[in-house]
């Protein structure tokens, strides 16, 4: 009886995990300011072109200039400035109507505004597009600033400098929001590209780059370069940019070896952290920590958040490093500013940050760091002063690899062998020197053999656990009824991530 009760508990809480994960979705969007210094272009007379005669898992490049996937016409497709958002040109309907799109790694819709807004210039008008259909389904987002509803329909879409081809999509067009388009943007749509699980209403609405894979026959995976690492605002001359490039990875984007790593989980983009360190200062903490409850890469998340525990370790790490102590409580809260006198840098006071990432080899490790330049982040000038704010936040939901580290590096989202790859971006430079290092291998022996907090059971508890678990069915069911009704009212969503694009943003 006693097991059984232990038992009914935990499909009570299987359930309240599956009710919850229903209700919650988060959509980051990658927010930061910054200044664009490309400091590796594209040699034009290195054309790379896909070879798609390979069996679509492959990254296989070939010099053959007919191919259907020019990765190098694809180099430069992001525009926008980090503080309001990188974007690409889609053309969406018939006849295409060309609106700007949100990148963003860290939700799974595609979604575009499809009724006027004061703050957008365009938007996508579902009646002058023949190819429109709509399904008359509902779905709706809410963050904890800001939501937005519409309804859920299909179209044919073309990326001008994508991959080469029309393609049939899930579209859900925008009709109402609140606080989602803030003013100064020059985005009107949201191309979320995680995994099914995360898609609102639920996992059958194809994300659009799965549509993308089927349908032009690219290999399943996409990679991202982002270009806003931080030289002051004020001196904002070009529009940072940045690449997103579509069915493999561009050469010319990264120096180096790309070490991977495994993806934990198909729904974020969920990895496995096994050591920080400050410095060359481990922090020391059991390596659960920096996992609970998951660790992601989100493009579209701004800063580097960590949770609690992990954050105050990493500021009190910094802290006791800095030859300055009149820092005020408020800097590393997020609450304030630091500034310096104008041409004072102060990065050379701050130590680097290194995150140790599984290697696909399970027994090795290697690190991603980012120097001071970019987590001590510029954000404009008062008089004679130059102010920085700290790029390392506290998080109540996991850590996530935002913005602040991925601006150092090419990041290969290689879904096809169900991997992200880490390479030194040819762009993450500050007056010519390189803000971000990679190294390993490492041994991985000195920490668990999981961190990511996944219960690991041998195959013969599962069994034992799913006959169990179908004992509680009935019990299942009514919890499972009780928790989603309320959340299918409507299919709205609340956003409960403190990451999100409002929360985050930088007008
Ligand atoms: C699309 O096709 C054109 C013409 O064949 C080619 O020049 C271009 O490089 C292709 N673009 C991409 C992104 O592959
Ligand atoms: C994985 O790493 C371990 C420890 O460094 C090494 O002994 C082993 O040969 C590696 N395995 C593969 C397949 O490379």
């Amino acid at each position: 009886m006693a097991n059984f009760a232990s038992v009914s508990i935990r499909v009570f809480v299987f359930s309240f995990f599956f009710g919850a994960f229903k209700c919650q979705f988060s959509i980051p969007l990658k927010m930061y300011p910054g200044k664009f210094n490309l400091s590796s272009g594209a040699n034009s007379s290195s054309v790379r072109v896909l070879a798609l005669k390979s069996d679509g898992d492959g990254l296989s490049l070939a010099s053959d200039p007919s191919g259907t996937v020019n990765f190098l016409d694809m180099v430069n497709n992001l525009q926008g400035d980090s503080g309001r958002g990188y974007y690409i040109e889609m053309s969406i309907g018939t006849p295409g109507q060309k609106l700007n799109i949100l990148v963003d790694t860290g939700s799974s819709n595609f979604a575009v505004a499809s009724a006027p807004h004061p703050y957008i210039t365009r938007y996508f008008n579902t009646k002058l597009s023949t190819t429109y259909q709509s399904t008359s389904r509902l779905v709706a987002v809410r963050y904890t600033q800001g939501n937005w509803e519409g309804e859920l329909g299909t179209d044919l879409v073309t990326i001008p400098n994508g991959p080469n081809g029309t393609i049939a999509v899930n579209i859900a067009s925008i009709l109402s929001s609140d606080s989602f388009f803030l003013p100064g943007i020059n985005w009107q749509g949201i191309l979320g590209l995680a995994y099914p699980m995360l898609a609102m209403p639920d996992s059958s609405v194809e994300p659009f780059f799965n549509s993308v894979v089927k349908q032009l026959g690219i290999p399943n995976t996409f990679s991202l370069q982002m270009c806003g690492n931080g030289l002051s605002t004020s001196s904002v001359v070009d529009p940072p940019a940045g690449s997103l490039i579509m069915g493999g990875a561009e050469p010319t984007l990264y120096r180096g070896p790309i070490w991977y790593t495994p993806i934990v989980e198909e729904w974020y983009y969920q990895v496995e952290v096994l050591k920080l360190e400050v410095g060359n200062q481990n922090l020391n903490l059991d390596c659960k920590e920096y996992n609970s409850d998951k660790a992601i890469v989100d493009s579209g998340t701004t800063l580097l958040r960590l949770p609690a525990n992990v954050f105050s370790a990493v500021v009190e790490a910094i802290t006791s490093s800095l030859p300055i102590d009149n820092f005020s409580a408020g800097f590393w809260e997020g609450t304030k500013l630091a500034c310096w006198t104008k041409g004072e840098t102060p990065w050379e006071f701050f130590p680097k940050i290194s995150i140790y990432l599984r290697s696909t080899n399970s027994s090795q490790s290697f690190r991603i760091t980012i120097l001071p330049q970019l987590y001590i982040q510029p954000i404009g000038d008062l008089e004679d002063l130059d102010c920085f704010r700290f790029g390392v936040s506290s998080s109540a939901n996991g850590l996530v690899i935002g913005a602040t580290v991925m601006e150092g590096f090419y990041v290969v989202f290689d879904r096809a062998q169900r991997r992200l790859g880490f390479a030194l971006s040819n762009c993450a430079m500050s007056n010519g020197v390189a803000v971000s290092e990679i190294a390993g291998p490492f041994s991985a022996e000195d920490v668990a053999a999981d961190c990511s907090g996944r219960v690991l059971k041998p195959p013969v508890l599962w069994v034992i656990s799913y006959a169990l678990v179908a004992v509680c069915a009935l019990i299942l069911i009514i919890l499972l009824l009780l928790l989603l009704l309320p959340c299918r009212r409507g299919d709205r969503g609340e956003i409960t991530d403190e990451s999100s694009l409002v929360r985050h943003r930088i007008k």
